[in-house]
């Protein structure tokens, strides 16, 4: 437990979710206040009160396979460098945008980078905005117009619901996850019911994501896409919006993501990159035609009511864009593989694997099939029964490996898991060393289970509970 407590973070976020029960226990406190402790409680009640108190990846105790610089380019510094050189390129930068960008907040290199960046993906036109959560608010906000309807993925990022919550589309449906057959199901369902669709004069708008951040599995576009080209007959009314924020810098060539690895540049309407996750740096980009360039300064907010992105941001966006194809790029790219490769090998060649799995201790549904699949994806899903899934947090925390556990409201209630993500600078080592620990816990849980200790919990949750205790905290749950 050395490594947990001397950087404190497991002690801090275990003692933020201690109830403050200001609701009923302090009348003089403004009502206003004591109604948003009353809420803050009821996360506090169910351990899933969220603190900004850690930061584990940069300390030199982590291990981070918890972080999203899958690259590493911030480990490593090479994001800084390559930032830095773009600034000293251009030494007479404004750092003010000076105003939205229709409202004076315009300005060459942002121009120059969007253009550069769309063309280098085979896009006509692209806007930078200042985060994915944003370009998702702005296309799902801007795009549909009345009349038009939204298909989506169940398990589409929370900025694509916020985005959809203020589109103008009639209508909202969900397909099951990557099935292919649902999709296939609800699009015609909705084909038939709308005339105005099936004759070409209104759209089908459908969201998805290149991989999906929880899951780590990635989308079956191909089959998508040709399953809209038959059912729309040439009349081009199904239309794709590809999140591509968990692929964006490792997939495809150069890192250039889903849709050009596939080879659907024309296909799809919209795509968003990120650059705040293998990049390392910041912001977004939404790459289109002119038409939706236009659409997207015209009708989503931001572009009106919010300052433009800056010099130094833009600047870092370019420099991590710069980045994808240079010989470190390609590299980590590769080293994300090796480690993918890895993990899987020693997981499912492991003799206790089947028996973990059997007996619902320990699960990676990506396992299954993982030599068939091309392509591996930096983020692995690890579960285990709910009621023991702190217990194998607290154990790979011990052993200064910081994987993220996942809980509601991020997934639905009974789905947490701990999410394992891997980086450019993770080693071959790190990745064995942390199925090692996994099935040390594992036989930890099967001794207790099958009344082979004397224990009821194990090693690291007894010392955490220990602890717990003498602060008079009370358990440390999931919902
Ligand atoms: C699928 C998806 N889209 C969008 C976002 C938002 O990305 P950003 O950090 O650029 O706002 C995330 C964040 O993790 C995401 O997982």
């Amino acid at each position: 437990m050395e490594s947990q407590s001397s950087s404190g973070a497991l002690k801090r976020q275990i003692e933020a979710q201690r109830l403050q029960l200001l609701s009923t226990s302090t009348k003089s406190i403004p009502a206003f206040y004591r109604n948003v402790e009353e809420a803050l409680d009821s996360r506090r009640a169910t351990h899933s009160l969220f603190s900004i108190l850690q930061n584990n990846w940069q300390t030199s105790l982590a291990i981070d396979f918890c972080s999203n610089d899958y690259l590493s380019w911030n480990t490593t510094g090479l994001i800084r460098k390559a930032f830095l050189d773009e600034l000293g390129a251009n030494p007479g930068f404004s750092v003010a945008a000076g105003g939205s960008r229709v409202m004076e907040g315009n300005y060459a290199y942002i121009e120059e980078t969007e253009q550069e960046i769309a063309t280098w993906h085979g896009a006509q036109a692209g806007l930078i905005v200042n985060s994915a959560f944003d370009a998702n608010v702005m296309v799902w906000s801007a795009l549909p117009r009345p009349g038009d309807v939204i298909v989506y993925d169940n398990l589409v990022h929370a900025s694509t619901h916020e985005g959809m919550e203020r589109s103008l589309a009639i209508q909202k449906t969900a397909f099951e996850h990557n099935d292919v057959k649902a999709f296939r199901m609800t699009l015609s369902t909705i084909l038939e019911s709308s005339p105005m669709i099936k004759q070409g004069r209104r759209s089908i708008l459908v969201a998805v994501e290149s991989v999906y951040s929880m899951e780590g599995d990635v989308c079956p576009l191909l089959e998508l896409v040709e399953i809209a080209e038959e059912l729309s007959g040439g009349l081009g009314n199904i239309q794709f919006v590809v999140d591509e924020t968990h692929s964006a810098g490792l997939f495809g060539p150069d890192g250039a993501g889903l849709v050009c690895e596939l080879g659907l540049e024309d296909e799809v309407a919209v795509r968003l990159h990120t650059y705040s996750k293998a990049m390392g740096a910041c912001g977004g980009i939404i790459l289109g035609n002119a038409t939706i360039k236009a659409a997207l300064i015209n009708f989503a907010r931001p572009s009106i009511y919010s300052a433009s992105p800056s010099f130094p941001f833009v600047a870092a966006i370019r420099a991590g864009h710069n980045m994808l194809g240079r010989p470190q790029a390609r590299e980590g790219q590769g080293k994300i593989q090796q480690l993918a490769r890895t993990f899987f090998e020693s997981l499912t060649s492991h003799p206790l694997w089947e028996q973990a799995r059997d007996r619902g201790i320990l699960d990676v549904p990506l396992a299954s099939n993982w030599e068939e699949r091309p392509f591996l994806t930096h983020i692995v899903p690890v579960w285990t029964r709910q009621n023991y899934l702190y217990w194998l947090l607290f154990h790979c925390l011990a052993a200064s490996f910081f994987v993220l556990p996942v809980k509601h409201p991020v997934v639905p209630i009974g789905q947490s898991r701990l999410r394992v993500t891997f980086h450019a600078a993770n080693t071959v080592a790190q990745v064995a060393g942390l199925v090692e620990q996994l099935f040390i816990w594992v036989q930890e849980v099967l001794d207790i289970e099958q009344g082979h200790s004397k224990h009821q919990a194990t090693s690291a949750a007894r010392e955490v509970y220990a602890w717990m205790a003498k602060e008079g905290l009370t358990g440390f749950g999931l919902v």
